[in-house]
């Protein structure tokens, strides 16, 4: 017997709930206040974790009520067809992928994706071809792509399959999706779409438009990440033929677990049924919220709030305006290490820091006494910042962005090395090697290096200063790192 026998994650999160903290991060349901009233009313709620009985369906052939709140769902985010998914936007991507793209084909992918693209790539054995994204210099923030750089993909792979797009990015900024995909359709191309940060683009007239409004052909959404639904719920939507359905399908069962969560589909569907009736008006109150946080905030001294200055530039289209990004790459802190002093002293959770930013989500169950909370709390840390977290900051570069050069020597598609024998080096020497695994920043997954790529000596550095500025790197244990040994 274990001497602790307490359960460990149970009292972690118990720990982590009781304080009182301001949120400005994920789950978009805000700790349960923004679920729907259908769910918060249940009395017995886990009395919902049911497997499949008779009368409730199946998901992986449905016939009756998944069948019909599908439907509804499609109907909602105007597609032709939507699945729904247990498993994250993940399972969305890779199934898109594997359902497009034959073992061997190619497929155009937009460099800054999730690691859930790499993952559909591996598992669907399919040819990656890398298009560069543009990128805000200051913040070093990977935007979108831009027509040009899709039509010389195009140009120089006539035979690829599909292209795979993300939009809107981590922090809301959406790419020329109408164009993109009109060019890509064009040329024969099916078009996938990542649109994991956009579930909520369709009940808000304020918001950019979804993909699937556009006419993509795959779409995936998280529900949970800016609709309030539970964590690990998202959708897949379709339209038209360009693909074969049956093989989606077929695909989806297989990856999907044979048990899932009635808990997780009925908060998927109430969900859509809240949105539907509300979303406007929540999405509104939202966005009223951000608005003013970005008065506020770009009042600090050496702060300033992304705004809609810089739409129309840097493969920008339009941008989400329920989040706040914190542009901190003047004030000699980074933002990891602003983000830890939110957390630590000041009990304020944001959804992600990186070098030169901060990223806050605003949900309607935020109001403008937290915005008031994390702006007095930003002035009194850049007011007492401290030498040594200063100096730290002072080794930001200018060109420390994986996007700002030209991207990684690929040796290997990353299904190539998923078999292949490795050896774990130390990072020194891991120079001029091929990558046996994503090395990402974590969050938000997006890959310096894919698998069967060439580890260079300047991502070596970014790295390390990414690290001694309290950057979370995947990929990287104890300072080595796992190479192909053959
Ligand atoms: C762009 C993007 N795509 C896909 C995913 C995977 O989504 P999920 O967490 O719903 O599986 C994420 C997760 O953060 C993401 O940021």
């Amino acid at each position: 017997m274990p001497k602790n026998s307490k359960a460990q994650i149970f009292d972690a999160i118990k720990n982590f709930t009781k304080e009182n903290k301001v949120s400005f991060h994920m789950p978009g349901h805000f700790g349960g206040i923004l679920l729907p009233e259908k769910l918060k009313a249940e009395n017995n709620i886990f009395a919902f974790d049911i497997t499949e009985v008779e009368g409730l369906d199946y998901l992986h052939q449905p016939n009756g009520v998944i069948k019909n709140a599908q439907k509804l769902a499609a109907k909602a985010f105007g597609a032709d067809k939507t699945f729904f998914l247990v498993n994250g936007s993940t399972v969305g991507v890779i199934s898109m992928i594997m359902a497009s793209v034959l073992p061997g084909e190619k497929i155009l992918v937009q460099r800054n994706s999730h690691q859930s693209v790499i993952s559909g790539l591996t598992i669907g054995r399919c040819k990656p071809v890398w298009m560069k994204p543009e990128l805000v210099y200051g913040t070093l923030i990977a935007t979108g792509i831009s027509s040009q750089t899709l039509k010389k993909a195009i140009l120089e792979n006539p035979d690829a399959k599909a292209v795979l797009l993300t939009s809107p990015n981590y922090l809301g900024m959406t790419q020329d999706m109408q164009e993109l995909i009109c060019i890509a359709h064009e040329n024969n191309l099916i078009v996938l779409v990542d649109e994991a940060h956009g579930a909520h683009f369709h009940f808000n007239s304020n918001l950019p438009s979804s993909s699937v409004d556009l006419g993509a052909d795959i779409v995936t959404q998280s529900t949970h990440k800016n609709l309030p639904a539970l964590t690990q719920t998202a959708l897949l939507h379709t339209n038209g033929t360009r693909f074969e359905i049956q093989r989606l399908k077929t695909i989806l069962s297989m990856l999907q677990s044979s048990s899932p969560s009635y808990l997780l589909m009925s908060s998927i569907d109430c969900c859509i049924e809240m949105v539907t009736e509300q979303g406007e008006e929540l999405i509104n109150k939202a966005i009223e919220t951000a608005h003013y946080g970005r008065k506020i905030l770009n009042e600090i001294d050496s702060v300033e709030v992304f705004n809609e200055e810089l739409i129309g530039t840097k493969g920008i289209k339009d941008w989400d305006k329920t989040k706040l990004i914190i542009d901190v790459s003047k004030t000699e802190m980074s933002g990891f290490k602003i983000k830890s002093i939110l957390h630590e002293k000041y009990r304020i959770e944001i959804e992600f820091a990186s070098i030169n930013y901060l990223l806050c989500l605003i949900t309607a169950g935020n109001t403008k006494k937290d915005i008031d909370k994390l702006s007095h709390s930003l002035k009194e840390i850049l007011l007492n910042r401290k030498e040594n977290e200063m100096k730290i900051a002072q080794i930001k570069t200018k060109n420390l962005s994986i996007f700002a050069r030209d991207l990684p020597d690929q040796k290997f598609t990353p299904s190539e090395v998923l078999y292949m024998n490795s050896k774990t080096v130390n990072l020194e020497e891991a120079i001029g090697k091929v990558s046996k695994n994503i090395i990402t920043p974590y969050p938000p997954g997006i890959p310096y290096l894919c698998p069967g790529e060439i580890i260079t000596k300047n991502l070596i550095r970014e790295i390390e200063v990414l690290k001694i500025n309290g950057a979370l790197i995947q990929g990287i244990h104890n300072n080595t790192v796992e190479v192909i040994s053959s």
